[in-house]
């Protein structure tokens, strides 16, 4: 059972972010709006960068800036969660209002600019988490204000060692000035090399192995494309997420906050973001994992990123017009178009467009 289109008039009716903070606190209330989700189709379970997945659909960075609603996204039916983005020092974000439903278009902008409590909450967070827990990723940023941006995701990764799956490097907020620099090629080389060491110091203290993923724009030139593809094969980085939100605006956009500055998410990212998630998978030549976000709300949604080259997919704008209800149609749907196209796995059908 599904009541979230009983209670959504009631959300939407409410600021966008008091009824973001409303919906967090109720997941980590254990509370619910859907009652008896089914147990995973074994066709949707995958493995990518050594870590093994339920089923390939993960909550974005951003719904959970703090690691507060991990088991209520794991109870939702997500596959993985990703919380954050986190920077080493609590910092308030952007002035309100900074989130902005465009219902006409099924988008979302935000400019939030990383508002979160803080490195040494998000561990609080993790460390009183059930040792038997989904798939989680933290999701690492920089302060605002820093002196040295490279030096917070190195933090970042440190302090949030052993106790996360995998790590996302988010290096394409648009609402963080100049953040989005760090792509390109001579500061991106600096970051990655920085990064990879302070692992490569944890590896050698005797901790595991712990995947590290780049989080791109999807507002990038053909040549960054290719540099950054470069850099991620050079350096064997585990996997990049395609994409975080837009600066772009569609002329399509009909809402009267499309003017908001800010990332704009959902419908209207769906075409950008794969066209871009498809270029990587090119000039990477499926040797990179590649998490496929912007724009998904369908089954069918997530099956076009697979095909384009996602080995796992990711949404957040979606949920806000569907509902958590939305994780388990998506996941029944893409079951059931994997096995019309007599697909074994979701790993069988990874890239399938470029052969
Ligand atoms: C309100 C909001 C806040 C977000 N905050 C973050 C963030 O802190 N870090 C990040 O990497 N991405 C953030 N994102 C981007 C999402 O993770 C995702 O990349 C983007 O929204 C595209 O997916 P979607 O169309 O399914 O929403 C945010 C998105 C939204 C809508």
């Amino acid at each position: 059972m599904d009541f979230f289109p009983l209670v959504r008039p009631f959300v939407h009716a409410l600021d966008p972010e008091r009824a973001h903070n409303l919906t967090i606190r109720a997941l980590r209330m254990g509370l619910s709006t859907q009652i008896g989700a089914p147990a995973d189709d074994p066709v949707l379970a995958t493995s990518v960068f050594g870590l093994s997945f339920p089923n390939p659909i993960g909550i974005a960075a951003g719904f959970d800036k703090n690691a507060e609603a991990i088991t209520g996204a794991h109870k939702m039916g997500f596959g993985f969660a990703e919380a954050g983005t986190v920077t080493p020092k609590p910092q308030a974000g952007n002035d309100k209002p900074r989130l902005f439903r465009l219902s006409e278009d099924k988008a979302v902008i935000n400019r939030f600019g990383f508002n979160n409590k803080g490195l040494e909450y998000f561990a609080s967070q993790l460390n009183a988490l059930p040792k038997a827990r989904g798939v989680f990723g933290a999701n690492v940023g920089a302060n605002k204000d820093s002196d040295d941006r490279t030096a917070d995701y190195v933090t970042g990764i440190e302090r949030l060692y052993g106790l996360s799956d995998y790590f996302t490097v988010n290096i394409s907020s648009p609402n963080t000035p100049g953040l989005r620099a760090l792509q390109s090629k001579d500061a991106l080389m600096e970051l990655i090399t920085k990064v990879l060491e302070a692992r490569a110091a944890k590896i050698a203290e005797g901790q595991a192995y712990v995947p590290i993923l780049v989080k791109i724009a999807p507002d990038l030139q053909d040549a960054d494309v290719r540099d950054i593809s470069d850099i991620a094969l050079t350096n064997q980085i585990d996997g990049l997420i395609v994409s975080n939100t837009t600066i772009a605006r569609p002329e399509t956009l009909k809402s009267k906050h499309r003017g908001e500055a800010g990332g704009l998410s959902g419908a209207p990212l769906m075409g950008p973001s794969t066209n871009v998630l498809r270029a990587i998978y090119r000039a990477t030549e499926g040797r990179v994992p590649l998490v496929g976000v912007g724009g998904v709300a369908s089954g069918a949604d997530a099956f076009t990123k697979i095909k384009a080259g996602a080995s796992l997919v990711q949404l957040y704008s979606a949920l806000v017009y569907g509902g958590p209800a939305l994780v388990t149609r998506i996941k029944t749907e893409l079951a059931s178009l994997l096995k019309a196209e007599d697909y074994a796995s979701v790993a069988d059908a990874v890239g399938a467009d470029h052969r």
